[in-house]
């Protein structure tokens, strides 16, 4: 029957000639209210359904310069994160649209839980088909991305005591680990949960331990790739590969590594990692170069500070991050839980939302060496954002 009502609110939208262009999702009193904003997120993601063509080869991922829709194969990085935020979404409003849409994307992306060339199954494969999961509690998704995890665990080396990231640049790193790759441990360690195989467990923990032995500089930011001797293990090269210089501290990295220890002392409640994410988390949040306003410039250390481009996408992980640390360093809760309650709030103002289907916020970067989405929506900031707004209300951690 909603469904119904849904479809008829649609045909009545569209029969009016009115585009989404012209919606805007700005609340009226302009305020900080997560459960409106969700409530809007949802009917604006049902609305530009109708806009996006399901195409296996298009998965939302950007908007090029000229405003046209910039999607990707499943292959991607970033192929999980529209059909994950279709289900963020559905698990707030309940509307069969999203979950029907989310349920089509993901099946483009699921062959990809045996691609053993590449370390973003987690990216890929359990932010679709882990909140699957979680939301219907259906075995077949799970056993998606327990394939993804064994999968995954195919690029673990125990000489080195890491999952390796990339297979690209060969010539340049022979066993690489980015920062990033914490963000694949959850999968790892909800397998184990759901299985009972600890082999997932052991190795998510030892390259948590890894990560944090070698990625850590003494002032607590990450660097972004760490290459090490598969043979031997020893470290080849501390490097950037999107961050300003080695040495800078790249933003979405030290978001990537915020959240990710966080989720690793959830499983884990090994004290050294909660004390890792809350120094990353006082990195951040004590640096001269972070704005007011808390959406990080793409670099703390970008040379032209305050004429560099925001990372929004960089400010929405940090916020859904320090939403779980909140719950498990209750001395500092009131702290982060402001910090993260200011980024939502930031996030509001009309510089920083974008009615353009099928996506919500403006103002994030890829890669500015790599000289694409240099200042441009993209789609894992959403999927963050709601994320965030869910967990500012309690409701998904
Ligand atoms: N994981 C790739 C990135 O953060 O750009």
């Amino acid at each position: 029957m909603k469904f119904l009502l849904y479809s008829l609110g649609l045909l009545a939208f569209f029969s009016c000639g009115v585009s989404s262009q012209d919606r805007s999702v700005i609340l009226p009193e302009n305020e900080y209210n997560p459960e409106k904003r969700l409530q809007l997120l949802c009917e604006k993601a049902i609305v530009d359904l109708g806009k996006i063509p399901l195409d296996s080869i298009n998965i939302p991922r950007t908007v090029e310069p000229d405003g046209q829709l910039k999607g990707t194969k499943s292959k991607s990085w970033t192929s999980g994160f529209f059909p994950g935020m279709l289900w963020e979404l559905y698990s707030f409003c309940k509307e069969e649209p999203l979950k029907q849409a989310a349920i089509q994307w993901q099946s483009f992306v699921e062959k990809e839980k045996f691609d053993d060339g590449t370390h973003d199954l987690g990216f890929k494969i359990y932010c679709p088909f882990g909140n699957a999961y979680k939301i219907t509690k259906k075995e077949a998704y799970k056993d998606v991305f327990v394939t993804a995890a064994k999968t995954l665990s195919t690029r673990y080396n125990p000489t080195v005591g890491a999952i390796r990231s990339w297979d690209h640049h060969a010539d340049v790193w022979k066993f690489p680990v980015i920062i990033d790759n914490m963000m694949n441990l959850e999968m790892m360690f909800e397998a184990t949960k759901l299985t009972g195989d600890s082999s997932f467990y052991h190795i998510a923990n030892q390259h948590a331990k890894t990560t944090l032995k070698n990625h850590f500089r003494p002032d607590h930011s990450s660097y972004h790739v760490v290459s090490y001797d598969p043979k031997t293990g020893k470290i080849e090269k501390k490097n950037t590969h999107q961050g300003l210089n080695h040495e800078s501290a790249w933003s979405r990295g030290q978001a990537w590594g915020l959240y990710g220890f966080t989720v690793t002392y959830r499983y884990t409640k090994n004290p050294v990692f909660l004390e890792q994410a809350k120094k990353i988390a006082n990195f951040i949040f004590t640096h001269p170069n972070l704005p007011p306003d808390l959406i990080p410039y793409w670099d703390y250390d970008a040379p032209n500070i305050p004429d560099e481009p925001r990372d929004v996408s960089a400010a929405t992980v940090t916020a859904s991050g320090l939403f779980e640390l909140s719950k498990y360093d209750p001395a500092n809760a009131t702290k982060y839980l402001a910090w993260a309650n200011q980024i939502l709030k930031t996030l509001e103002e009309e510089k920083y939302q974008l009615n353009t289907a099928p996506f919500f916020l403006k103002h994030s970067v890829g890669s500015i060496p790599g000289k694409f989405e240099m200042d441009a929506p993209i789609i894992y900031a959403d999927y963050y954002y709601v994320e965030a707004l869910l967990r500012s209300r309690k409701e998904k951690y």
